[in-house]
């Protein structure tokens, strides 16, 4: 929008610009290789090494003092070469008859007090300007740089004939340097200037403007003059010295830099111009002096469309404030600029104004400024940027009478709402407003114009947009970046909302639910908030994928995360979680279903491969092993002479003699068996009783019959001898067949406890486990055991 503030007055700076500058732009294109930059290196000659293809040669702000015709012969390319601010006294032209491109030559502000005469046909930028010479430095050879654009003097006098030789050149601009400018007697002649569009003249900052000498100029368009010093006693020396350059039909900008005066004699130089076909007219620093007293002005019928005053000092401590202001309040024209002045107020016009277009940024104007004020029915942009207003109520109040306003700036200033239900007035035709960098909260929604186009509330106090904010039906454009907003608002109130910016809030889980909200967006800007990257998360990112990425602005580079830490710093787009563990729903059927198919595939083991019989062997194995290992040998070394006793029934005889002895003897594990090992005349009981005694451990080969025929002997020995204590692993139980509990006789207790402990080994039928059936027998046996023979034992 600010663009758009001052097009008038822009595009007339624009077209004085452009033909100073169109000459000198081809330079600048010049590629960056043929560029070289030795500006500021403490240089006293030009440098030696310089590429002799160089273009483009800067030489400015160094203390070179002479210049010969070999330091830049070679460089027969050269077209731009800048020596501003060195130490030149002298320069002969010549040297540059082999530079035959050369087309910008900056000697600026140098001691230059001669030059000789030569002409440089191919030059279009001259600048001679801010140097020693007593005359201008014109010779008759000038008049043949007929592509001349652009030309820079200084004189310290100034003859009537000086500039004739070169008076029929077409230039376009020319600055005329005359800080060491004094008036020789007799001095009032008038100096012809040529054709020239602009015209910059500079004056000595100190000395109080005193140029005698006429100056006239045909088709100037443009004229600035710098350093004016005046007061009431010459300030008609200014005046006649305008009264020449105002003469011709184009003088149509007037620009006045660095103006010391008394108000008396700018309020003549303002009425000296208004009769004048100048259009625009720019003050830029100001200095008011001495005093400020009631100047009559005569609005008579003026061409002047814009004055612009910018940075105003005021050395005046006492005077009425209504004198100053009564002039500018009146003026008739349309555009007035008076911004970073110590100005506190500005009066409403008496009779229905002229003024289109107010700028009066960065002044110290409060809340009455145009308050009750009627006069001001044509003004369409006011801009009080930077001031000291507080109250939006009275803001709103004061646009009540201004029926064209279309663009309010108030921002930069303290501007709050308190929400008191008294109801904001506005003028309806404000289509623009900007209340950027002000105190607002969330009530400034209740306190708007009702038909806004575009709302400016960036750098403000709001945390929430309101849902049903009344009356923004036709807002376009939204900035409130910079504020404390939590969420990105719904559109159900801002149906026309198209531009929003939400950028440098709090927003951490925007809702996808925007884009649909906000069916016509199609820029959105929401970069630098603290994203949450978290599983909400995932919709926004994935909406932003769905429309366009230019609706996106900013995007990927300002979305970053922000939480969690582990994410900080991540830019959104290469964030991305598993559908499945932000989905509740996905997560408990997956859980669901990873449990069946284990429960499933847990039973079929079981069923199919008795899992739980290999796990139970596996267990006992290696219980057994480690068992095994940690008996010390020396407890183990008595009188024995067997590894193992085996006792079984005789039904269960051919699979002892077929599978286990055989499997045992393999291992060199020696068995005591009834039939090979019993000493005949001793009782069953007794022959048990000594084979138990002389074997490391006893084997019983548990089945039905076993327990009805066998286990009579053992049960009375287990009752008096402690041997088979609980927990001792003498004892190998082998259940060959399945024994159901209840048929075992009541009277056999041990056999009933040991039973139950389930700490015997089964018989497998099926092939395959009988591998793992023998490793847990052999398991129970340590094999470095000794033993003793029997005839030892006998002969003991
Ligand atoms: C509002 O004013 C600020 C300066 O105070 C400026 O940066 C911004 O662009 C303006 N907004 C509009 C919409 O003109």
């Amino acid at each position: 929008m600010t663009k758009d503030k001052e097009p008038m007055v822009r595009s007339f700076h624009f077209v004085c610009l452009i033909t100073l500058i169109v000459g000198t732009i081809i330079q600048f294109s010049a590629g960056s290789e043929f560029v070289v930059n030795k500006s500021n290196k403490g240089l006293t000659h030009v440098p030696k090494d310089l590429p002799p293809k160089t273009i483009d040669l800067d030489l400015s702000q160094n203390y070179i003092s002479e210049l010969h015709l070999s330091d830049i012969s070679f460089l027969s390319g050269l077209r731009v070469l800048r020596l501003s601010h060195n130490r030149l006294q002298y320069l002969n032209i010549s040297i540059f008859k082999f530079n035959q491109d050369l087309e910008y030559l900056d000697l600026s502000h140098n001691q230059l007090q001669k030059i000789s005469c030569h002409a440089i046909t191919s030059l279009k930028h001259l600048d001679l300007s801010f140097n020693d010479f007593s005359a201008l430095p014109i010779c008759e050879e000038f008049g043949n740089m007929t592509q001349l654009n652009f030309l820079g003097l200084s004189a310290k006098h100034l003859q009537p004939l000086d500039l004739l030789p070169i008076a029929h050149l077409h230039l376009s601009g020319i600055l005329l340097e005359l800080e060491g400018y004094y008036v020789k007697e007799h001095e009032t002649e008038s100096l012809q200037i040529l054709n020239t569009k602009t015209l910059h003249l500079v004056f000595h900052p100190n000395n109080f403007f005193s140029v005698q000498t006429n100056i006239s100029v045909s088709n100037l368009g443009c004229l600035q003059l710098s350093n004016v010093k005046l007061r009431d006693w010459n300030c008609h020396i200014l005046i006649t010295f305008l009264l020449e350059l105002t003469r011709g039909p184009n003088l149509l900008n007037i620009t006045l830099n660095n103006v010391e005066t008394t108000w008396k004699c700018l309020v003549r130089v303002f009425q000296f111009l208004w009769p004048k076909p100048v259009e625009f007219l720019n003050i830029y620093n100001l200095t008011v002096v001495e005093n400020i007293g009631k100047e009559d002005f005569t609005y008579s019928e003026t061409s002047l469309k814009g004055l612009k005053v910018e940075h105003v000092t005021n050395r005046v401590f006492l005077f009425s404030q209504t004198v100053l202001y009564t002039v500018l309040a009146e003026m008739n024209i349309m555009m007035l600029t008076i911004s970073d002045t110590p100005f506190i107020h500005m009066l409403c016009p008496q009779a229905t104004s002229t003024f289109k277009f107010l700028n009066f940024t960065q002044n110290v104007f409060t809340d009455s400024i145009f308050q009750e004020c009627s006069t001001l029915v044509r003004l369409e942009t006011l801009i009080l940027q930077k001031n000291k207003l507080k109250d939006l109520f009275k803001v709103g109040l004061m646009t009540k009478d201004m029926p064209s306003l279309k663009m309010l700036d108030v921002s930069g200033n303290s501007l709050e709402y308190d929400g008191r239900d008294r109801n904001c007035t506005w003028a309806e035709s404000i289509g623009v407003l900007n209340l950027s960098s002000n105190i607002l909260t969330d009530t400034v929604f209740r306190c708007l114009p009702p038909r806004l186009k575009v709302l400016d509330l960036h750098s403000n106090r709001i945390t929430s947009i309101p849902e049903n904010v009344l009356g923004l039906e036709a807002l376009q454009e939204l900035n409130v970046a910079a504020n404390s907003l939590a969420h990105l608002p719904e559109c159900d109130s801002l149906s026309s909302l198209s531009v929003l910016v939400t950028d440098y809030n709090s927003i951490s889980n925007p809702s996808a639910h925007f884009f649909q909200s906000c069916q016509k967006i199609r820029s959105i800007s929401a970069g630098n908030n603290p994203f949450q990257c978290t599983c909400e998360l995932r919709e926004f990112i994935q909406s932003i994928g769905q429309v366009s990425s230019e609706v996106v602005e900013g995007w990927p580079d300002s979305y970053k995360c922000d939480y969690p830490d582990s994410h900080k710093g991540t830019l959104l787009k290469d964030f991305h979680v598993s559908p499945l563990s932000c989905n509740i729903v996905l997560l408990i059927v997956t859980i669901g279903v990873t449990g069946l198919v284990l429960a499933v595939t847990v039973t079929a083991l079981c069923i199919y491969f008795d899992l739980p019989w290999y796990l139970r062997m596996v267990c006992q194995w290696t219980q057994t092993r480690h068992r095994a290992r940690n008996i010390p040998l020396h407890e183990l070394q008595r009188t024995l002479q067997f590894h193992a006793f085996i006792s079984y029934s005789e039904h269960d005889s051919a699979w002892v003699k077929n599978e286990l002895v055989p499997c045992l003897e393999k291992e060199d594990i020696r068995i005591c068996l009834h039939e090979r090992n019993f000493v005949p005349g001793k009782s069953i009981v007794e022959n048990i009783i000594n084979c138990i005694e002389k074997s490391y451990k006893s084997i019983f080969v548990l089945s039905p019959n076993f327990v009805q025929s066998e286990w009579c002997h053992y049960e009375l020995y287990f009752a008096h001898h402690n041997l088979f204590h609980e927990g001792s692993d003498n004892l190998i139980l082998i259940l060959l067949d399945p024994i159901p509990q209840n048929s075992i006789p009541s009277k056999y207790h041990k056999l009933k406890a040991l039973m139950a402990q389930r700490t015997y080994l089964e018989w497998p039928k099926e092939k395959s486990k009988h591998g793992l059936f023998w490793a847990n027998i052999r398991a129970a046996f340590n094999v470095k055991l000794t033993l003793i023979t029997e005839n030892k034992d006998v002969k003991t």
